[in-house]
């Protein structure tokens, strides 16, 4: 069979990572967390003094850090020059620079260009997620995904996620850093016009999963 390419874009909170990472799993493809390869970039200028407020100095500094993903959806795997950053990436500090950073014209190019090459070397195929997916990094995509839910419905999940957090804390900070990545010059954060949009706020996990998986069969 060809090699299939599902693309998954949609805000935080929609249930993204959990859909894409078991849709993967249950057809035998390989996975894909561009907001993780943002976060580790930004993860990298955090840690090497460049000021996250500043464009050019995040545009010069763009090329440097070494980001490789493990595509593996059973072990999706993160590394920044060889060190293992899968945790240091979800902390607060680099949850609340990632727009900034993902923001600047260099940093997109330079991922962006990773994840094509990626999507082109998988095999069976592969279920990127992320946010300008459908639209800027594979428009060519045999099938597009954009998830949605209520802005409620976001914050549940993840305050669920971070065990303990404040929802109302964490429903602002996730609507200021969708709004940061919507209305962002480049690629923003937006449904392709031809992405299936499916509204996950009173579905399961499972139905959501359920749904792709069906959409993604009726494809190959
Ligand atoms: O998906 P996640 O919440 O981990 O993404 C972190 C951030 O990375 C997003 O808020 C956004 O700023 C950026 N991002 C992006 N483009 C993508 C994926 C993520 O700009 N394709």
């Amino acid at each position: 069979a060809q090699p299939v390419i599902v693309a998954i874009d949609g805000p935080s909170g929609t249930g993204k990572s959990s859909t894409s990472k078991a849709v993967a799993s249950q057809l035998g493809l390989s996975y894909l967390d561009t907001g993780a390869q943002y976060r580790a970039i930004t993860w990298w200028m955090v840690n090497n003094g460049i000021d996250t407020d500043d464009p050019s100095a995040i545009a010069a500094a763009a090329g440097k850090p070494d980001i490789v993903s493990g595509t593996d959806p059973s072990n999706p795997t993160i590394t920044v020059d060889g060190a293992d950053v899968a945790a240091p990436i979800r902390t607060q500090e680099v949850t609340s620079k990632v727009s900034a950073v993902s923001a600047v014209a260099e940093v997109r190019a330079r991922i962006t260009e990773l994840q094509r090459s990626i999507a082109a070397t998988a095999e069976q195929g592969i279920v990127v997620e992320g946010r300008d997916i459908g639209t800027t990094v594979l428009p060519d995509a045999d099938l597009k995904i954009f998830l949605t839910a209520s802005p409620e419905a976001r914050a549940a999940r993840r305050s669920g996620e971070l065990k303990g957090a404040d929802v109302n804390a964490t429903r602002e900070a996730l609507i200021k850093r969708d709004a940061a990545d919507s209305t962002r010059k480049t690629s923003p954060l937006a449904k392709a016009d031809d992405a299936v949009e499916v509204d996950t706020t009173e579905l399961t996990l499972a139905q959501v999963i359920e749904c792709v998986v069906t959409l993604v069969e009726e494809k190959r």
